[in-house]
């Protein structure tokens, strides 16, 4: 964020995630409970669950919804308090698809055709994927400044799509000579920006990933998560007595991060403790700590799932006091572009 930008915009969070699939272990600490203790920080904080990004790829739309509902659970058994956070589903809320198209106007395709993520979804036939997948960045960038958010905490794979937000907010402001859309920062932190697969070393984590046994999903009772955790791919080395023993070790330094970031602990601090332990030792120990911190949150999730109606209740609240604060933002946006818009209500 440049200084002049730290001046003028309030500090303010904005996050979203897809509702595709149950939410994986990459996802909880990479992002979620990280939203957890930004809200806990006294920073006002906005959450979103993303449909209109899901819907880039086919969505089956009874699956969709429950989706939506599931991860609004997910969100509040992990500790987001929609009273103090914002929580809403994107669709619900006008200005991300209108301030979406808008910023379709400003990005470039050769902005769009550079995205990492763009390319692994559309893969070898980008012919066939849907134009919202091309677009999705600017839509993510649209969800963002809507709010003029100043912070987004995301994991490591999400950092092009922030950047990229920058560098639209700056075309904006430099096409328009207005001084109006902050320059997000993104924020990456703590020990599992990165979560690996436990089958193989060198794939992130993923909701989408084929095979169930490459991720811990939240929904994952405690015998499956300790079963996961023992069949996790690693080497037959004892762990080292420092993080530099690791480096070669990917799967090793995977368990070793999840155990951190669970442990609420430093990755140096977990090697310092189990140094010259083996596997043996420590996967049952990884997974006795998971299924502490997780199984109270699948069991409130379900709890909360019972109650759908509920669910939908907080999300339309949430909405409300999303639009709030997209409404005269949006106006603005307008207004800036030249576009004639009577005051809506
Ligand atoms: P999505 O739904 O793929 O993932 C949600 C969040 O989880 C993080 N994450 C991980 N972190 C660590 N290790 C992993 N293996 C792992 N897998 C996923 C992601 O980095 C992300 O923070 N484009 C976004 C959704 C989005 C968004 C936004 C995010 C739409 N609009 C505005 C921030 C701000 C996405 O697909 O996330």
């Amino acid at each position: 964020m440049t200084d002049a930008a730290k001046s003028k915009f309030t500090p303010r969070v904005f996050s979203g995630i897809q509702p595709t699939n149950h939410l994986q272990l990459g996802n909880y600490l990479g992002a979620v409970k990280r939203f957890v203790e930004m809200q806990n920080s006294g920073i006002e904080t906005i959450y979103c669950i993303v449909d209109l990004h899901a819907i880039t790829v086919w969505q089956d739309p009874v699956d969709l919804q429950n989706a939506t509902r599931e991860l609004a659970a997910s969100y509040i058994a992990s500790g987001l308090d929609p009273k103090r956070s914002i929580l809403f589903n994107q669709s619900q809320v006008p200005g991300h698809a209108e301030l979406g198209w808008i910023f379709n106007c400003v990005a470039r395709m050769g902005w769009m055709n550079r995205m990492t993520q763009w390319k692994d979804k559309a893969g070898k036939d980008a012919e066939k994927a849907s134009l919202g997948l091309f677009a999705y960045p600017s839509l993510m960038a649209a969800d963002i400044l809507l709010y003029h958010a100043t912070h987004v905490p995301v994991g490591e794979d999400q950092k092009q799509h922030v950047e990229l937000t920058r560098d639209i907010a700056i075309k904006f402001n430099h096409d328009f000579k207005v001084d109006f859309f902050p320059v997000t920062q993104p924020v990456i932190e703590g020990a599992a920006t990165r979560v690996m697969s436990l089958r193989d070393g060198s794939k992130k984590m993923s909701k989408s990933d084929p095979s169930d046994a490459s991720r811990i999903n939240l929904t994952d009772d405690a015998d499956t998560v300790a079963q996961k955790f023992r069949k996790a791919r690693t080497d037959s080395e004892p762990l080292p007595e420092t993080l530099e023993g690791l480096k070669d070790r990917p799967e090793a330094r995977n368990l070793v991060n999840i155990y951190a970031a669970l442990a609420e602990m430093t990755p140096e601090a977990v090697v310092a403790e189990y140094a010259g332990q083996g596997f043996g030792t420590f996967k049952p120990a990884l997974a006795d700590l998971a299924v502490s911190k997780l199984s109270p949150i699948a069991d409130e999730m379900k709890r909360l799932m019972a109650d759908p109606a509920e669910i939908d209740r907080i999300l339309g609240d949430g909405a409300a006091r999303a639009n709030a604060i997209a409404e005269p933002i949006l106006a603005q946006t307008y207004d800036i572009v030249g576009l004639i818009r009577s005051r809506r209500t």
